[in-house]
């Protein structure tokens, strides 16, 4: 492994593992798999890690094993985003910086999605862009 890579974690959040099957007429047709495969071989010269779970607390737990060693964390909270202080605390507790990332616009959306609890703790937030929203979020950490 070249050391000099940069260390990124995707961070997906309670339902994300369904993409592809999950409203794709909101989140599309691609599975996770497939933009994480298309995210590695776009960032070559990155280390890329993914890491998925529908629980809160495990969500936490990543935040805090790797949040004061890697370079980034690209994390869609899900619908998290909307309730969990917990989150926000542990985003704001680690060194690494976060983005926030959403693949639908959620202001396009239903009004409890209008409110980010996480958004005061992470260093920017990309959304709307479909499952670009992931390569954007990417692009933004490697030029802080
Ligand atoms: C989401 C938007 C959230 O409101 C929703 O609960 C999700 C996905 C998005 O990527 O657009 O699960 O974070």
């Amino acid at each position: 492994m070249d050391s000099k890579k940069k260390h990124l974690l995707v961070l997906n959040g309670p339902n994300l593992n369904l993409l592809g099957k999950r409203e794709p007429g909101i989140y599309g047709n691609d599975s996770m798999e497939t933009c994480f495969s298309a995210l590695q071989a776009r960032f070559p010269n990155v280390e890329l890690e993914y890491y998925q779970s529908n629980v809160e607390g495990e969500l936490i737990n990543k935040l805090h094993e790797v949040g004061f060693t890697c370079d980034g964390i690209i994390f869609n909270a899900g619908a998290y985003t909307h309730t969990s202080v917990a989150l926000h605390d542990a985003i704001k507790a680690i060194s690494t910086p976060v983005v926030e990332v959403h693949i639908s616009n959620v202001y396009q959306r239903e009004m409890y999605r209008h409110t980010s609890l996480i958004t005061g703790a992470c260093v920017g937030v990309i959304g709307g862009f479909g499952m670009d929203s992931y390569r954007l979020a990417i692009e933004a950490l490697l030029q802080l």
